[in-house]
């Protein structure tokens, strides 16, 4: 298991995303993380498919597209037909997840649940079977530069656990107040792609930092 390193778009210079976005592209991320938010899920509103449609050709990176909003399956095929590459819902903004994973996944694209740090594991195991991927808050969605929450490390290694007894093949993702100093615990519960922000995006050496984070042991 190799470590993949997600920067979120919302911590960048907005007033240059190209080249910002084609600097992490060369300092050598995985996948581009982008926060879609709605001012009604979270407290914060951020961008929609026409930033993705528009960053879709300046970029090889895989677009993970992680919804902060509500009746996010009225919004699934906008963001498929933008250029998403995984569609990421969180379990709090519908009761409906299984008819949501199948719809992103009828797009061909990768399907994934988020869940807050206060929402149990238990919320999202029925799900496992449908999921390509887990998204772990460690921060209350809605905003970057946040402090790290370590309280939500058990639930990885639960999840963990169960993928290795069940056989699943579920990529476990960590996002919220991670850099340098905060991933080693997040890799140690179980984690293998690490989101982040403000500890990437108007920093020195943007390289660096992915480079540290990339050579994290996996235990
Ligand atoms: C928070 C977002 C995170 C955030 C990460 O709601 O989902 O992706 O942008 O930013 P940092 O890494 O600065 O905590
Ligand atoms: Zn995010």
């Amino acid at each position: 298991m190799t470590i993949k390193i997600a920067p979120s778009l919302l911590a960048a210079d907005f007033t240059r995303l190209k080249e910002e976005i084609q600097m992490i592209e060369s300092a050598g991320a995985d996948l581009l993380h982008l926060d879609i938010m709605d001012g009604h899920f979270v407290p914060n509103i951020t961008f929609g498919p026409p930033l993705v449609s528009a960053i879709r050709p300046i970029t090889k990176l895989l677009l993970e597209t992680h919804l902060m909003i509500s009746n996010p399956g009225n919004f699934i095929e906008s963001f498929a037909k933008a250029g998403s590459g995984s569609i990421i819902i969180h379990s709090e903004a519908t009761s409906d997840c299984a008819q949501l994973l199948g719809k992103i996944r009828e797009f061909g694209l990768l399907a994934g649940i988020s869940i807050k740090p206060k929402t149990p594991l238990e919320a999202i195991i029925p799900f496992f079977p449908a999921l390509d991927l887990i998204l772990f808050m460690s921060v209350e969605p809605g905003f970057g530069g946040q402090f790290f929450m370590p309280e939500i490390l058990p639930k990885i290694s639960q999840a963990r656990e169960i993928i290795q007894k069940e056989g699943y093949q579920i990529a476990l993702e960590i996002d919220g107040g991670i850099g340098p100093d905060t991933a080693p615990q997040a890799v140690a519960a179980g984690v293998n792609v690490l989101i982040a922000g403000s500890a990437i995006f108007g920093k020195p050496n943007p390289a660096e930092i992915i480079r540290k984070m990339k050579a994290i042991p996996v235990v």
